[in-house]
């Protein structure tokens, strides 16, 4: 297949502490291998902290990885100046609050990334920018507003017309529903679906909230603790879990409710620290199938052909019943 996004072997490390504490290294991402084939959209899932954002970064080139290799279209990630990967990778992050410009115009905004690389003339952007509005589902009048005038789906929609104005190839988009109401989630799912179909985007569909990614993503890849714990088809992972973690993650989001933060795991421990990850599988110490031996002293390693996992029991995992409920 062809692959427009490839990670191998990706690490990312954090210097933490400092002046009055010892300094200590967060290994954010630990051996990410990763490709999304173009036009697939691949849902990345894990509770807070376990290293999403981070692998996003680095694959937007905001973050450098500390060691492995990340292409991009083919290419190693370092070797895209900035304003050629603006034009074949954007970002939408999660909250349209602090994402755009207060003080510019609704128009300015989307147009931004054509201004800065100097590209068609002002009417031409200006067209542009009103034919996107139209097409993200933005009231033409708005186009001179400021964001101070606008709702969070609203603003939303203006972030994602300004990621699309240079047509990019790759969209990464984190948590992008999150900071909405309720109501207006599913609106903006909605249209990153259509506009996913109608431009054969590459897209990063990053949440908390498996129900999020279902309906979005072909592929679903579940993080724990900056490794991926699972990964295959969407389909395949709903019906059937091989991690006890995906298992935990497809009962919490019943009901569905999108971008909702997840609810209660009902696993026995905390979130483990990334400064001191457990020995073994760093899951067992909150597995319900953890055994006494191999579980607490060997990191399982990646098993699986086209449906990935690591885990030593995977046959103990719950069939996910759940996928049934989260159609209803
Ligand atoms: N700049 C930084 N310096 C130090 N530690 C960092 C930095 N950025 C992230 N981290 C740490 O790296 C780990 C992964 O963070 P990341 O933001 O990628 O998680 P996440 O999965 O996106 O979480 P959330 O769902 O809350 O957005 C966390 O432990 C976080 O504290
Ligand atoms: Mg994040």
């Amino acid at each position: 297949m062809d692959d427009v996004l490839v990670m191998r072997g990706v690490t990312r490390d954090y210097p933490v502490g400092g002046a009055f504490s010892r300094k200590k290294t967060l290994r954010a991402l630990r051996g990410i291998d990763l490709s999304v084939g173009r036009g697939r959209t691949l849902g990345l899932v894990g509770e807070s902290g376990c290293g999403k954002s981070t692998l996003a970064k680095v694959l937007l080139g905001i973050e450098e990885a500390t060691s492995g290799t990340v292409l991009v279209d083919g290419r190693k990630i370092e070797s895209y100046d900035r304003v050629e990967r603006a034009r074949l990778i954007q970002p939408v992050f999660q909250d349209p609050y602090s994402s755009l410009n207060p003080r510019m115009t609704v128009e300015a905004i989307i147009a931004s990334p054509l201004e800065v690389r100097g590209e068609g003339s002002r009417a031409s952007r200006r067209a542009r920018v009103r034919e996107l509005a139209g097409e993200v589902g933005l009231p033409q009048h708005l186009v001179s507003a400021y964001p101070s005038q606008l709702s969070g789906g609203q603003r939303q929609r203006v972030a994602i017309a300004r990621a699309l104005i240079g047509e990019p190839k790759i969209l990464i988009c984190d948590e992008p529903t999150s900071a909405l109401d309720v109501s207006v989630q599913s609106q903006i799912l909605n249209l990153l679906h259509r506009l996913k179909q109608e431009l054969n985007l590459t897209m990063i569909l990053i949440s908390h909230n498996l129900a999020v990614v279902h309906h979005l993503a072909d592929e679903v890849a579940v993080m724990y603790l900056g490794q991926i714990v699972e990964r295959g088809d969407s389909e395949a992972i709903f019906e059937r879990a091989h991690h006890p973690y995906t298992s935990a993650l497809l009962k919490a989001v019943l009901p569905p409710r999108p971008g909702s933060r997840l609810p209660e795991l009902g696993l026995e421990a905390e979130f483990p620290s990334p400064l001191a990850p457990p020995p073994g599988c760093p899951f067992h110490p909150r597995c319900p199938n953890a055994d006494g031996t191999t579980c607490r002293e060997v990191d399982p390693p990646q098993s699986g052909t086209d449906h990935l996992y690591r885990c030593h029991h995977p046959d103990h995992v719950a069939p996910a019943t759940q996928a049934a409920a989260l159609t209803d």
